[in-house]
């Protein structure tokens, strides 16, 4: 049933109860999200929610009472284990409302006052502490105006909030893939036309949640008052009256988080940054991606380069690390002053270490106070955000002698010692305490708090103590405090005594042998016991909002020091892996175009097969920029691009870089265009994307880029292809200059690039030995002279009986090669007749089917053979052994 049925039958005259009515008026006014109701210990979910929650998370679908005639459906999940099912929920594209009862319900008047208190979303986690530590959760919203698109993006888990202007879509498209959003909010009829279809496939692509506002929500004259929470003072600040445009989606935004978690404010929320293009190196994403920087998919970050170079301790450091790697530097000074950073801490090993101990006691302090902010801050919320300032001071010390600017005064570092003293000496961090059993603050910190606790712990001691105190005072040796339920408290005295009992006695009860009494003392006792839990709880409560309101009047110096650690994290990440993979610190030439490497190698493969790798000697300058790579397949092509593309982006971050050296120069534009990817974007085929990103790069690049191609035109028919890689030769090396390399298997390109003086021919060796072809990976300055594709077809184990049709195709291919116009007409008629007729080109490739078998144990034989651990005489032996068994045959 329908929110539209429900009103229908309503309208008709159907009364709903109580219950029923409170849950349709708040459902109303969350139509598109699933809400879940909180009844006592359950949340229950009802109507359509209730049959979507049914299937979605597997629980039992059952009715509660009915509306007419009609059962209502209903399903139910308990309230402690809520966040697994929220985020089961939320990670399938919904929104949940969860709507918790707002009063006691010990207080209620009738039925229990309740309200929305927070939507989920996948922008908006439940529950914080299981979100990825390396990774940003960023809702956006963007707005267009006269070519102009202003983006704006908040990572509301962590607080990180920025702004964009792109001046073209292209780069707008770019800037928001960048992102790869959880969330966009957006309204009907933003965009338009081609534009409307580029948005809507990315926002699918990635799952993008979407939510439309009305237009005037993107106007900030009706969205001011929700701003002004985001950004306290924002019409104050300069970077936002440049261009106050960006206002627009901020508005939208700020109006989607405020109407959406209800708070009183967003402490944890990072002063908004405008981010500009000037220094930055435009690297594209599918250039990240080709490269293998950043991960394809959200799950294989462990794989990824970036996975690779995270050496960080705090999620805080490894999601910098990202931001680094996705921004780097275009200009040099700034990136002498990273490296900087770099040469002192690789030339300290030990302060790397020291470091790395202090940085592994800090937990992800921007997710402490985003949950501060949720009023979902915990004690050991608040003790691990101490242990982090106590850590940070400690790294303060370390870092003195490096070149790494302060960022926060001395006033505010020594705040935030006194704050985290604080919260070490009031909160009890011993396993157990809690606000509910009354242990949570520390004995010694408030007086009254340590009497509740104590009368809540002692009563019977704290009563044993008062009488004895009487017994003394008058005497009576046989007083006795005594308590039950009927009477509470009271001092019992035998009637035999009755005349020792003092006037300040009053009389309670008469007994057969005895009088109970009570004193102004023991009433107050009474009444301190009796309430003294809830007392305790309510205090214990207070001191703990106390601590929690200091570390939020301190927000913005624990937001600044989170990000110092983030920064000397990644830094040290960097140092890290710079001395264990044996990286150099690049050298920069700001007068000249040089790409000049030495020893270079590729990181990741180099570190799983070592010294087998074989590196590379690279030289490219401003009188030959181009380079273009032929060499058979499997011969390490690919890698010594991408090893170049990952140099160059590695130097232009500030890192130092894997080669024995490397002179650069600073490069504007990085491009790189490497392997398939028409899964990036949905609705275009390998080939479209192929030549769209080629075209991007000529429309981009300048005499100052860094393009690296490979392949370029594999994709369609051979001789298209080759003409497209052909005309593209010739443009990047007559009008573009930039430092290029280009990858390729149309030989024919050999004599083209040999007519420029500006542009020369690189293979990676191999030695044919008899037909078995040996790759030795090194690189040099000379063109390919064979391809060994079927040779590598046999290595991939294609059938013998394909293989040799292949060689006899390609023998008459390349008869007809030299003339392009035979090419052309070389029929499949042609090609049939010519079936069976032994022409092998590689006359000395033996097909697996015809190696006999004796030969194909030998072969096994000697593989398995560790030679480095051999004896001579175990090699004779073995020697003498294999021949052994070939005579037999
Ligand atoms: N310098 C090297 N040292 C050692 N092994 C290498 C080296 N370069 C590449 N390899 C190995 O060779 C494999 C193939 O390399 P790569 O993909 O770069 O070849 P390619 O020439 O691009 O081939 P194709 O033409 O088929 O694309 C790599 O996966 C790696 O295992
Ligand atoms: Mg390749």
């Amino acid at each position: 049933m329908s929110l539209k049925d429900l009103q229908a039958i309503i309208d008709s005259g159907t009364k709903l109860t109580p219950m029923m009515d409170q849950y349709f008026q708040i459902k109303k006014n969350y139509p598109d999200t699933l809400l879940l109701f909180r009844m006592g210990d359950f949340y229950e979910v009802f109507f359509e929610d209730a049959k979507t929650a049914a299937r979605l998370l597997n629980i039992t679908l059952t009715h509660r009472g009915k509306i007419g005639d009609t059962p209502i459906p209903m399903a139910g999940i308990p309230h402690h284990a809520a966040s697994v099912y929220i985020d089961r929920i939320t990670n399938r594209g919904l929104k949940v409302a969860i709507c918790e009862q707002i009063e006691d319900p010990k207080d209620a008047v009738g039925i229990v006052k309740r309200g929305v208190t927070q939507v989920v979303s996948p922008g908006m986690p439940f529950d914080l502490e299981k979100t990825q530590g390396h990774d940003h959760r960023y809702m956006a919203s963007a707005f267009k105006k006269d070519n102009c698109y202003y983006l704006v993006a908040l990572d509301f888990t962590t607080g990180d909030f920025n702004g964009y202007k792109h001046e073209n879509f292209e780069s707008f498209i770019e800037g928001l893939r960048m992102l790869a959003p959880r969330e966009f909010v957006t309204f009907m009829g933003q965009w338009d036309g081609d534009e409307g279809k580029d948005v809507e496939s990315i926002l699918n692509h990635y799952d993008v949640l979407k939510t439309h506002l009305s237009e005037e929500y993107f106007n900030p004259k009706f969205t001011d008052l929700y701003i002004e929470k985001v950004i306290p003072g924002f019409k104050r600040d300069k970077i936002i009256k440049l261009d106050e445009l960006i206002l627009n989606p901020i508005g939208a935004l700020a109006y989607y988080v405020c109407s959406t978690q209800l708070l009183e404010s967003f402490i944890h929320i990072r002063p908004f940054k405008m981010n500009s293009q000037a220094n930055i190196m435009k690297v594209t994403l599918p250039t990240l991606v080709g490269l293998e920087i950043l991960p394809k998919s959200r799950e294989s970050y462990k794989d990824s380069l970036l996975g690779f170079f995270d050496k960080t301790e705090t999620a805080m450091g490894a999601r910098y690390l990202r931001s680094l790697f996705a921004n780097p530097l275009f200009n040099q000074d700034s990136i002498s002053e990273r490296l900087d950073i770099i040469s002192a801490l690789t030339d300290d090993d030990s302060l790397i270490k020291d470091l790395r101990v202090e940085l592994s006691k800090i937990r992800d302090i921007e997710r402490i106070l985003a949950k501060i902010s949720m009023s979902k801050g915990s004690a050991s919320d608040l003790l691990n955000l101490a242990t982090a300032v106590n850590a940070y001071t400690e790294i303060l010390k370390n870092v003195k002698n490096l070149p790494i600017k302060a960022v926060l005064a001395p006033a505010e570092i020594k705040k935030l010692s006194v704050l985290a003293e604080s919260i070490k000496a009031t909160l009890n961090d011993e396993v157990g305490a809690s606000l509910e059993k009354g242990n949570l603050i520390k004995e010694g910190v408030d007086k009254s708090r340590d009497r509740l606790a104590k009368l809540h712990l002692n009563v019977a001691e704290e009563l044993m103590k008062m009488e004895t105190r009487l017994k003394d005072e008058t005497g009576i040796q046989k007083l006795r405090i005594k308590s039950n339920n009927v009477s509470g408290f009271f001092i019992e005295i035998s009637k035999g005594s009755a005349t020792k009992v003092p006037k300040s006695f009053e009389r309670r009860q008469t007994l057969v042998n005895a009088e109970r009494y009570t004193t102004p003392e023991l009433v107050q006792l009474e009444k301190e016991t009796i309430t003294a839990q809830t007392k305790l709880e309510k205090l214990e409560r207070e001191i703990f909002k106390g601590l929690i309101n200091n570390v939020s009047d301190l927000n913005h110096s624990v937001l600044t020091m989170s990000e110092h650690i983030a920064f000397i994290d990644s830094f040290q990440g960097l140092a890290s892996i710079a001395l264990s993979e044996g990286f150099t610190r690049p050298k920069f030439h700001s007068d000249k175009q040089i790409l000049n490497i030495k020893q270079g190698f590729h990181p990741l493969i180099k570190s799983l097969i070592k010294d087998q790798f074989v590196c590379h000697d690279l030289n490219l300058d401003e009188k030959t920029y181009f380079g273009l790579i032929t060499g058979p397949n499997m011969a390490g092509k690919t890698t010594v691009m991408r090893e170049v593309a990952i140099i160059q982006l590695l130097a232009q971050i500030g890192s130092f870089v894997p080669a024995k050296s490397a002179d650069l120069s600073l490069c504007d534009f990085l491009f790189s265009r490497l392997g398939a990817s028409d899964d990036i974007l949905k609705g275009q085929s390998t080939f479209m994307v192929e030549m769209a990103e080629t075209a991007e790069i000529l429309r981009h690049a300048s005499s100052k880029s860094l393009i690296i191609l490979d392949e370029v035109g594999r994709g369609t028919s051979t001789y298209d292809g080759l003409s497209i890689a052909w005309g593209l030769v010739e443009h990047f090396i007559e009008q573009t200059k930039a430092l290029t390399l280009f990858a390729t298997h149309y030989h024919e390109l050999i004599e083209v690039v040999e007519n420029y003086s500006t542009a020369k021919n690189l293979t990676v060796e191999t030695v044919n030995h008899n037909g078995n072809v040996q790759f030795l990976y090194r690189l040099i300055e000379k063109p390919a002279s064979q391809s060994f594709g079927i040779y590598v077809a046999k290595l991939a184990g294609l059938p013998a009986s394909v293989l040799k049709r292949s060689e006899e195709i390609l023998h008459l291919l390349e008869k007809n090669h030299h003339n392009p116009m035979e090419g052309h007409q070389l029929t499949v008629k042609a090609v049939k007749d010519n079936q069976n007729t032994q022409l092998c080109f590689l006359d000395d490739i033996v097909i697996d089917a015809e190696i006999p078998a004796h030969l194909l144990h030998l072969e096994e034989e000697i593989s398995k053979l560790d030679v480095m651990k051999m004896t001579p005489i175990d090699a004779l032996l073995k020697l003498n052994d294999l021949k052994k068994h070939l005579e037999l045959q």
